[in-house]
């Protein structure tokens, strides 16, 4: 069971964000894992599909380790669920060892015998003039299941998610972006040298993550923590763009101590 969070609060009143303090960053993995294992029960009785939109990155590990367990200890089927990634490298294809495609494909599909028709991961290697009708049908895609029930997301040091970085605009759907030198920077440790990391992404937008019905931001450790109080407390701007789920109803924030450290007490208090 995951443990109880320390502090759970809606911000001024208003019904989002919540920002959620855990003792540590697997409960809060726990506690997200538990939210949408009982989202794909539920729709399962119903006779219904679970749209999940998934996130890459060190910080959703745990959360997929938890749904791994949850799979295999306590029979939790994916067989109703459908999956959409929230973005890819350019020029990466889905074999290479760095693609999103290849981490989502280890860390998580291969374990939780989910139909690979029901996962979709953007493609990052069609040529650019291909890109736009692509990133529209991606568009008429997600739709087409009924939209998004559970996004999960990371965060990047820039103040990104997904991969819109600073100067994504609100109405901005899935594209292809330049990608911040700061976040070239943090990937370069995953890549054999500063060349090999992409220049482009191909990444959904900040419109589309905001439609969809529910939000899970994750955020560990201390590197986070200013990126996540400037998200929670600075104006809302294209120059911070993990700022505008603040304009969504029903997001939170789940945080470990070190990632809440500068996130004023009243947005945590109870
Ligand atoms: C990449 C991904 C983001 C992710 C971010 C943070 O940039 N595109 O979706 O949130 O990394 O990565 P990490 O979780 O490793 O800190």
């Amino acid at each position: 069971m995951p443990s109880q969070p320390l502090h759970s609060a809606p911000k001024h009143g208003s019904t989002s964000p919540q920002v959620i303090v855990h003792a540590d960053s697997q409960a809060a993995s726990a506690c997200v894992a538990r939210e949408i294992s009982d989202l794909i029960r539920e729709r399962a009785r119903q006779g219904q599909m679970a749209v999940l939109g998934l996130a890459t990155g060190s910080t959703p590990l745990q959360l997929y380790h938890e749904l791994i367990r949850l799979h295999r200890q306590e029979g939790l089927s994916f067989s109703n669920v459908i999956t959409f990634n929230l973005d890819e490298y350019c020029g990466l294809f889905a074999e290479h060892p760095q693609s999103y495609r290849h981490f989502m494909q280890e860390n998580l599909f291969r374990h939780i015998a989910i139909p690979a028709e029901q996962t979709f991961v953007p493609d990052g290697t069609l040529a650019a003039d291909a890109l736009p009708a692509y990133c529209e049908r991606w568009e008429t895609h997600i739709a087409s299941t009924g939209g998004i029930d559970l996004q999960v997301l990371g965060i990047g040091r820039t103040g990104h998610i997904g991969f819109n970085e600073p100067g994504s605009a609100i109405d901005s759907t899935t594209r292809m972006i330049q990608l911040d030198p700061l976040t070239r920077l943090d990937a370069r440790a995953h890549f054999p040298d500063e060349q090999s990391v992409p220049l482009y992404a191909v990444t959904m937008g900040i419109k589309t993550i905001l439609q969809a019905r529910k939000i899970r931001l994750l955020a560990w450790g201390e590197a986070k923590a200013h990126i996540v109080a400037k998200a929670l407390t600075e104006a809302i701007s294209p120059a911070l763009p993990a700022s505008f789920l603040r304009q969504h109803r029903n997001t939170a924030f789940h945080l470990d101590k070190a990632a809440a450290a500068y996130i004023p007490e009243a947005l945590c208090q109870p």
